[in-house]
């Protein structure tokens, strides 16, 4: 059996490489809708019909299990998927998301519990969290809204980056980067009069390549999550209490896209790490 990941390009990549390293003797294929990124700009409506669509075809290549590795699909819509698609369109196969990972990881309460707040990452009250993320994932408020449940003294500050995405795949020049994210660490810091967030939610999978940039707007005190090895955690954890997915023994990895594969091919290993070919 394989275990497709999904995202909207190549940001995904940065969750497949850490599901491919936590996993060798599972099968992965990759699917990035290439052709239809960024999703930023599209409607809510065309999300979910692109990710459904991304869905179908992993499904075809043999994927009982997909993680869409993208937060602003998720964000908009994997509720909705798994409680109006999924059951009715493929009831035996299986889709998580990213976002219930970090959520778990942030108020130490798992996600099927009854929202008692029982804090393990991060102890102290009146914590503070920020998400960067793209404006739907923002506008959506799914780490926002899931935190307040599980845990309601944790303050949320959220600030949408519209401008990430685009400059990294269209690998923009670092300073150009980097102003970019101080203008939005800034602009946060002065919502939240001045104060430093306990805990940075970089909630989109492309901002893994540009932690170090976010870093230097950061003090060290706050820590920044790492949303691919808290899913790759996660994945583990779920793979553990759900025997009908069981390892395979050759551990190969496929990277599919909808849009051109020599271009997509060469942008990768900025995100994966290692030269790959789709
Ligand atoms: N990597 C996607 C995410 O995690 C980027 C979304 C987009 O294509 O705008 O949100």
């Amino acid at each position: 059996m394989n275990i497709g990941v999904f995202d909207s390009g190549s940001g995904g990549l940065t969750v497949a490489r850490a599901l491919d390293d936590a996993f060798p003797a599972r099968n992965f294929i990759y699917l990035g809708d290439h052709a239809n990124a960024p999703y930023g700009d599209r409607s809510v409506d065309e999300i979910y019909r692109l990710t459904i669509f991304g869905l179908e075809r992993l499904f075809q290549e043999n994927c009982s299990l997909v993680v869409v590795a993208c937060n602003t699909a998720a964000a908009r819509g994997l509720r909705r998927l798994q409680r109006e698609w999924l059951p009715v369109a493929h009831p035996t196969r299986r889709v998580l998301g990213v976002i219930v990972p970090v959520v778990e990881e942030v108020t130490g309460v798992p996600w099927t519990a009854d929202q008692k707040p029982l804090p393990r990452s991060v102890e102290a009250p009146n914590t503070t969290v920020a998400v960067f993320a793209t404006k739907h994932t923002v506008e959506s408020r799914a780490f926002a809204g899931e935190i307040y449940k599980r845990a309601p003294h944790i303050e949320v500050w959220q600030e949408a980056c519209p401008r990430l995405v685009p400059l990294i795949e269209s690998d923009a020049p670092d300073n150009v980067i980097e102003s970019a994210v101080g203008r939005y660490v800034i602009s946060l810091k002065d919502r939240m009069s001045g104060r430093s967030p306990d805990v940075c939610i970089l909630g989109c999978t492309h901002y893994p390549l540009i932690e170090p940039i976010f870093r230097k707007f950061l003090p060290f005190k706050t820590r920044i999550l790492s949303q691919p090895s808290v899913t790759a955690r996660s994945l583990a954890d779920y793979l553990k209490r759900h025997p009908e997915f069981p390892v395979s023994t050759i551990g190969t990895r496929r990277f599919l896209t909808t849009g051109k594969p020599e271009l997509a091919s060469r942008i990768a290993s900025r995100f994966y790490g290692r030269a790959i070919t789709f």
